[in-house]
């Protein structure tokens, strides 16, 4: 059984990025192309592009495209007027690792490239082609760990609207599909609603039957006994397997351990933060108090503030298998880390 991958978040143009407008998913389908750094910086910052894999494919071609530009203005200095674009895109969003990893990528192809521009297209095309194979790979990996299983629940979204394609979380739930992985749940996760508007129209594309909770019946689901697992994605892992994820994910992790529900993160390496010991040195996105408010409160005269913190952190000490393109970490801890970065 060949299951599908029908979506694509990102495509290059030849001279721009086509960006799938998230924001307005599932309503309307609408792409937009951007022709500057600048717009992608924007592209990221607004989410119309989103998920940590995705930004980091976005940055890369972002890049690509500042390097157009300060060549054409300056052919003598563009390597160190492309700096400054670096740094914007690099301000767009703070959490997701795979942002600053593939900066880190495209900087070093900078360096190590000749005076003019055109390798860096192959760069951010590798980039953005490698993290659909990890996905595959993961998606093998982590289905072998779902044998016998038969429901699973999902967060926020992980899918091929986040990523190059395939997704890392929903990359497993598409290969465990065809084994016998049907009863699959995803939490609308509020307040952006990535499962409610962007899971549940990629899971509808691809013709993946789905049912949808209130975040607040996760509990209750697993009480249920109806999903064995929990699968998410990271949009940073730190060195000791501790992983921030999309809101809600912290307490998905507690109900799971209450329930004796596995919990499993999904993420390539370029996700993983070697140079941050734990989770407590992420710093958490905080977003802006109107996503929460509803309209009336956004008065000035309200006393009604919002905390809107877009992330939190799982310990490792709740995951049971961190899944990556390298290999899994069973019960991972900074020493069996280290084993898997030995490998990358
Ligand atoms: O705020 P978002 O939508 O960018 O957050 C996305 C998530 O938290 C995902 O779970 C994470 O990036 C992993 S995506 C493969």
């Amino acid at each position: 059984m060949r299951i599908a991958d029908n979506v694509r978040a990102l495509q290059w143009t030849g001279d721009a990025l086509r960006v799938l407008d998230q924001r307005k998913l599932p309503g309307a389908v609408e792409y937009e192309d951007f022709d500057s750094a600048l717009g992608v910086a924007e592209a990221i910052r607004s989410m119309r592009v989103r998920g940590a894999p995705a930004i980091g494919i976005a940055a890369a071609y972002g890049v690509v495209l500042a390097a157009g530009c300060r060549h054409a203005q300056n052919p003598g200095t563009w390597k160190e007027l492309i700096g400054e674009d670096i740094e914007i895109l690099a301000a767009s969003r703070p959490t997701a690792v795979n942002l600053f990893w593939a900066l880190d990528q495209m900087r070093n192809a900078i360096a190590s490239g000749g005076d003019d521009t055109s390798s860096l297209l192959a760069v951010a095309q590798s980039i953005h082609e490698e993290d659909i194979a990890a996905n595959r790979r993961m998606g093998e990996l982590g289905a072998e760990l779902l044998k016998g299983s038969s429901g699973v629940l999902t967060h926020c979204n992980t899918g091929s609207l986040a990523t190059g394609g395939y997704g890392t979380a929903l990359g497993v739930i598409r290969s465990a599909y065809p084994q016998g992985v049907r009863k699959i749940y995803a939490c609308e996760t509020r307040p952006w609603l990535q499962g409610a508007r962007l899971t549940a129209w990629e899971l509808d594309q691809d013709r993946i039957p789905a049912t949808l909770i209130a975040d607040s019946a996760a509990a209750w689901l697993m009480r249920s006994g109806v999903v064995q697992w929990v699968i998410v994605g990271a949009d940073r892992i730190a060195a000791n397997g501790d992983a921030a994820n999309k809101i809600g994910t912290y307490s998905h992790a507690v109900n799971a351990r209450h329930h004796g529900v596995k919990f499993m993160v999904v993420a390539p390496t370029s996700t993983i933060d070697w140079d941050t010991a734990s989770g407590v040195e992420i710093e958490i996105e905080q977003r802006d108090r109107k996503e929460l408010l509803s309209e009336y409160f956004h008065r000035e005269d309200s006393v009604i503030d919002a905390w809107n913190p877009v992330f939190d952190v799982t310990p490792a000490s709740l995951i049971d298998a961190i899944v990556t393109e390298k290999g899994v970490v069973l019960n991972p801890t900074t020493e069996k880390m280290k084993l898997l970065k030995g490998q990358s």
